[in-house]
């Protein structure tokens, strides 16, 4: 922070920016006389805020702005950024992995201790970061008020989902970070070098809940999930509250949480049960592990769908409107039933946008799905972020908005100035100091091979989930290589984010003709109620029993579970927040639910002819069928608005090698007979509305002023550096001249 030696290159580059706006101000005046005017005072007051910003940094000073670098470990530079010269990356591991390095693992768990014991003042408590996605709906670093909206900061169901997501994980991990750093000052001196030699190349971990776990270890491991465990501390081994276990919020209750139970609840749940109201862990786990293959199938054919990365990102309908071609699923719709399933019917907070970031596991998932886009990134390089609309009131931003790839990402300064990171700046994930195991090499490869083994049939010889024999009462078929005159089909499902208070999710199943021992649609676990009244919380099936580490070992009674039915295929998740959206401006979704590995064990058994659809349109006419639960119990589809299912097929050009994937690109046909007689099973097509359709690129210019700025109403006249080229990069000086203060007082006020 004492370096002053620097100052004198920025002069430099402002006074050559400065040159640069003036001409760029004589080309716009050329194309837009009617603005001229107006363009010109608004440049002037531009200059003089960067002339102002100049003054301040040759004075010393340091923007008012908590800078979002991910972990940084080259110290700030003089006006408090994280200093990039030299800066290593390293990567984010996953769960069970960082878990192998007992020192790393000890300095996670110390550190997610100490970030959540935070004072929920301090910008970077665990509060204030979980915060900023959904409720308590206040500002976050000294981002604006008010806010443009009652709302969250989060963009879901937008273009930029997944790049949003990418420094505001990297904020995250940088508070966390700086944790870890203030737990090893708190050690000994003659100890601390063991602790800052492990914590050098630690990064956060992601929790992969599609990957085999393999040797029998549970889909979601105990560490997530175990109420208590043991930490190395400077007075020695203790025992402590897992911080992977929930967040607490303190000795008050927090009432800020949108009332219902979650005001009166003092800490995270997740598939709450109730005397006393605790989460049933045991049960997230079987749900998870009884979508897993589903799970597994969504991201495999994710990465053979050869979509752009725009159209793979976001379960958004408006990209991606045709019938036809591969954009029939989206990493984000994958997201959504991993937030479903975690949280549960009952309340638990991963069930609603608003208080999901809350529950630690928001964050290893959402760092799985960060690493799964990055991943994304080098099977189809040289997409990004597409353009596209707003769709609902945000805290940053109003409905109908047009977004792109050198949008603000509000509110994530990426300097003390103030100024926002764009989803071009954060393109390349070693801006925010991080990589993944399958990215180290950046390569195509690496990406590919990664993919077949964790999350295709071809790698590994794959067995039924509990043999031959019990295929009939336990176990789904765990599928085989997809080759040649294969034909790979889906249940798509089109769906309204918004349609209704909370999430909701699709439970799909094929089953057997003659063969079915129940009705799997007629029942289902208890924990529906009315997840707005805690009173509505099941009791766990008999009174909670704990083993030696305080986990809860009865509150999951298998046979009561209906995704446990050899019949079921998986999950959908439609991802909501407590409150329904606008009726008359849908938030219209489409994502969708392989069948293809379910349908080749019933071909396996015999059941089924072959996979042509020829077979496969009767067979699922008969034998497939679904249902919807919502936090208020089973719900008819049909009353459902703007809800529509129908099965698609397309046919598979197999991988050329076991490192590389199949092609699953070919254009879907509608086997329109599969789903006739379901309910919202009839043809249905989509006419996208103006507001899904990408803007002219004319439109998508936003200035970096928030709200409360006087000329904020422009649309926004200046493009955006980052506009015009695809690369990222750490470039604070161009970007001051943009964006000065986010709330628009000019530099130094
Ligand atoms: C996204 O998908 C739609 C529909 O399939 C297609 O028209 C569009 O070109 C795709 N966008 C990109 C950026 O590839
Ligand atoms: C990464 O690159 C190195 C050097 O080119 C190579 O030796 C290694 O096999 C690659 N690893 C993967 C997983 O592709
Ligand atoms: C029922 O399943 C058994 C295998 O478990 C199979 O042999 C039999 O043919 C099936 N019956 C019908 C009617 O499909
Ligand atoms: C199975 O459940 C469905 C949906 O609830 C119902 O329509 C059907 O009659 C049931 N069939 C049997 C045999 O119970
Ligand atoms: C549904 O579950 C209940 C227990 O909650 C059980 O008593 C009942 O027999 C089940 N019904 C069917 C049709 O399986
Ligand atoms: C759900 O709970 C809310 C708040 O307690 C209550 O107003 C509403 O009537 C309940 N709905 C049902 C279907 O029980
Ligand atoms: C308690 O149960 C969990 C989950 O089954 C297990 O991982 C843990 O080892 C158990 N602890 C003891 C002391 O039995
Ligand atoms: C709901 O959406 C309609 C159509 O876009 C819009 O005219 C109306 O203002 C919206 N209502 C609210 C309360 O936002």
């Amino acid at each position: 922070m004492a370096n002053f030696s620097k100052p004198q290159s920025i002069v430099t580059m402002l006074v050559a920016l400065f040159a640069l706006l003036q001409l760029t101000v004589a080309s716009q005046h050329a194309a837009h006389h009617h603005h001229e005017h107006r363009r010109h005072a608004e440049i002037k007051a531009h200059l003089d805020r960067a002339a102002e910003a100049l003054q301040k940094r040759q004075g010393g000073g340091i923007g008012p702005y908590i800078a979002t670098s991910g972990v940084c470990s080259t110290g700030t530079q003089w006006w408090g950024d994280c200093n990039p010269k030299g800066r290593q990356s390293y990567p984010r591991l996953e769960i069970r992995q960082l878990k192998n390095n007992a020192d790393q693992w000890n300095l996670y768990l110390l550190g997610m201790e100490r970030f959540m014991a935070k004072d929920k003042g301090d910008t970077l408590s665990f509060y204030q970061i979980a915060g900023l996605h959904g409720r308590p709906f206040t500002t976050w670093n000294k981002f604006p008020t008010p806010l443009l909206n009652q709302a969250g900061f989060c963009p879901h169901g937008t273009t930029i989902f997944g790049s949003w997501h990418r420094p505001y994980l990297a904020m995250y991990e940088q508070a966390w970070y700086l944790a870890v750093t203030e737990v090893i000052n708190g050690f000994p001196s003659n100890q601390q070098q063991r602790w800052r030699n492990a914590a050098s190349t630690l990064r956060m971990p992601y929790w992969d809940w599609a990957q085999d776990p393999g040797n029998g270890q549970p889909t979601v491991p105990t560490t997530i999930r175990d109420p208590q465990v043991t930490v190395t501390k400077p007075q020695g081994q203790v025992q402590i509250a897992n911080p992977l276990y929930s967040y607490t919020w303190g000795k008050s209750l927090p009432n800020e949480m949108g009332g219902g139970p979650w005001n009166s609840w003092p800490t995270t749940l997740r598939r709450p049960v109730a005397n006393p109201t605790r989460s049933n862990n045991n049960e997230v786990n079987a749900r998870m592990n009884s979508i897993r293959i589903s799970l597994r199938d969504r991201i495999f054919a994710l990465f053979a769908s050869k979509q752009s990365w725009g159209n793979a990102s976001t379960s958004q309908i408006g990209v991606r409107t045709d019938l036809s071609g591969s954009g029939v699923d989206s990493f984000e719709s994958v997201h959504d039933v991993v937030h479903n399933t975690a949280g549960g019917e009952t309340g638990g907070h991963m069930y609603y946008l608003d208080v999901s970031a809350f529950d630690p596991i928001f964050w290893l998932h959402h760092t799985n799905i960060d690493r799964l886009l990055t991943m994304y990134q080098y099977i189809v390089p040289n997409t990004w972020v597409a353009n596209g609309n707003i769709r609902g009131p945000m805290a940053q931003w109003n409905a109908g908005e047009s977004k792109n790839g050198g949008s603000p990402l509000k509110p994530f300064t990426k300097n003390t100035y103030g100024d926002y990171f764009t989803s071009d700046d954060v393109r390349d994930t070693r801006v925010l100091g991080y990589y993944y195991p399958e990215t180290s090499n950046r390569s195509y490869s690496q990406v590919a091979q990664a993919v077949t083994s964790l999350y295709g049939g071809g790698a590994r010889k794959l067995t039924k989930r509990d043999g031959e024999s019990n295929y009939n009462s336990v176990g789904q078929y765990l599928g085989r290589p997809l080759k040649e005159g294969d034909y790979h089909h889906v249940l798509d499902i089109t769906a309204d984010k918004f349609a209704m208070a909370g999430s909701y999710t699709v439970h799909c199943f094929i089953g057997n003709p003659g063969n079915s021992t129940s009705n799997s649609t007629s029942n289902s676990t208890a924990p529906y109620g009315n997840s707005t009244s805690s009173a509505y919380l099941p009791t766990a099936t008999s009174p909670s029993k704990k083993n030696g580490t305080g986990e809860i070992l009865d509150d999951y009674d298998p046979a009561l579970d209906f995704t446990n039915d050899p019949n079921y295929v998986g999950a959908y998740g439609i991802l909501g927040g407590m409150k329904a959206g606008n009726a008359s401006s849908p938030l219209i979704t489409r994502g969708s639910l392989p069948l293809t590995t379910c349908l080749q064990g019933k071909q396996v058994h015999g059941y089924l002819a072959s996979l042509h659809p020829h077979d496969v349109e009767p067979y699922l006419h008969q034998n497939m069928y679904y249902k919807v639960i919502s936090d208020a119990g089973e719900i008819d589809p049909s009353t459902i608005p703007n809800f529509h299912v129908a099965v698609k097929c397309n046919k598979v050009q197999p991988a050329a090698s076991d490192d590389d994937l199949p092609d699953l690109s070919a254009p879907f046909q509608v086997l329109h007979k599969a789903t006739a007689k379901l309910p919202a099973g009839k043809p249905y097509t989509h006419t996208p509305v103006p507001n899904e359709m990408p803007a002219p690129n004319a439109d998508y210019s936003e200035d970096g002023y928030n709200a409360g700025y006087p000329d904020n109403d422009n649309g926004g006249n200046y493009q955006s550096p980052s506009n015009s080229n695809g690369e990222g990069g750490f470039c604070p000086v161009v970007q001051t001249i943009k964006y000065v203060y986010p709330d628009g007082r000019p530099a130094g006020s």
